[in-house]
């Protein structure tokens, strides 16, 4: 048996692929990796509803004082509370904030971020929205090592999810989520192979 792989997980919302990793850590399907803490910078976070139903602490860390960007006393917070627990990976899991220097030093190569396309296309806010609005036929899902380029580290892996005719916004978006849970877990499960 590996040495657990420690992983922290950081959201803004709902927290549905927080859920499909805690579920996969339930199943035996997370390799050696350990979830030990979720965070969130919204105090009502569905996330945070998470921790107790599968036994992990979970907290709201006050990201103040900016709105998009962790930066300054909120860094710093963050900074000590995930050092606390130790960790061996970061995971962004709907983490609505541009992280700065001081962040990515503090856990440097440790960060992951799963968004929704196939970067680098449609990197930013919305961008299941960009991507239908741009009439592709093929979008899907990435996870990457996060660093100062906003979606721009080194991508780890990608699922694909076309656009069929019959599909609404609402469709591809639901798509794309479940290809989200289902790619992100396999990917933390392969990294604590490492
Ligand atoms: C996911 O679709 C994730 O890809 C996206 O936020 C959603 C979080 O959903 N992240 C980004 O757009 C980051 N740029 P969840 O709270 O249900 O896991």
């Amino acid at each position: 048996m590996l040495t657990p792989m420690r992983v922290v997980i950081l959201g803004s919302g709902r927290g549905s692929n927080a859920g499909a990793l805690l579920r996969a850590q339930a199943e035996g399907r997370l390799g050696s990796a350990k979830i030990v803490q979720l965070f969130a910078d919204v105090p009502d976070a569905g996330i945070l509803a998470l921790g107790p139903r599968f036994g992990v602490p979970a907290e709201f860390v006050d990201p103040a004082p900016f709105k998009t960007k962790l930066e300054g006393a909120g860094e710093e917070r963050y900074i000590a509370a995930i050092n606390a627990c130790a960790p061996d990976l970061v995971v962004l899991a709907g983490f609505m904030r541009v992280l700065k220097p001081g962040f990515l030093h503090a856990f440097a190569g440790k960060i992951i971020n799963l968004h929704p396309s196939l970067l680098p296309s449609f990197p930013g806010l919305d961008a299941i929205g960009q991507a239908w609005r741009r009439g592709v036929k093929v979008t899907g899902c990435t996870v990457h090592y996060v660093t100062t380029e906003v979606d721009g580290g080194p991508i780890l892996d990608q699922a694909a999810v076309r656009v069929e005719p019959a599909d609404t916004l609402e469709t591809l978006a639901a798509k794309i989520h479940a290809a989200e849970h289902a790619l992100l877990p396999a990917v933390v499960a392969r990294l604590s192979a490492r």
